[in-house]
């Protein structure tokens, strides 16, 4: 599999949870969309959520060996609090870009300050869930070059 796609906490309820924050489009549909758009590029696209920080660490030690060439993360909460997600994400050495569907730089101060952008190529925030799209595009250029 080439790229991996990961959601933390709270996005499976994508489309019911503050939907003038988040929108009406469900994990599910951004996750077929970003399996399509690789495909069409001709790559494999693996989708990952969990609430739990451990599995997320788990899933990420595991693409170390699984073929992984590029992870699209979106870490919810988990952005602004979790050393631990970084020091995995420093631990397997795959590049990454982090995703928010809001811009969390025109909320709560807390949501200012992410623990993993330092380490990531870029971070789309803002963009509603097109955000996942967007990144996705790039990826492709990267790893497929168009
Ligand atoms: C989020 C922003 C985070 O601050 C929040 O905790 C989320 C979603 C976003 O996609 O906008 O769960 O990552």
């Amino acid at each position: 599999m080439d790229v991996l796609v990961i959601n933390g906490p709270n996005l499976n309820t994508l489309g019911l949870r503050e939907p003038d924050i988040y929108g009406s489009t469900t994990l599910a549909e951004i996750e077929a969309g970003l399996v399509a758009q690789g495909a069409a590029a001709g790559l494999e696209v693996d989708t990952f959520q969990s609430n739990h920080e451990g599995a997320i660490i788990d899933r990420l030690h595991a693409a170390r060996t699984d073929g992984t060439r590029f992870i699209l993360i979106n870490p919810g909460a988990f952005t602004h609090t979790s050393v631990a997600i970084r020091d995995a994400f420093a631990a397997v050495d795959i590049p990454f870009c982090e995703v928010h569907i809001s811009n969390v730089h025109a909320r709560e101060e807390f949501r200012r300050h992410s623990y993993l952008a330092d380490l990531a190529v870029g971070v789309l925030a803002g963009f509603g869930p097109r955000g996942y799209l967007m990144a996705m595009d790039y990826v492709i250029s990267r790893l497929v070059g168009r």
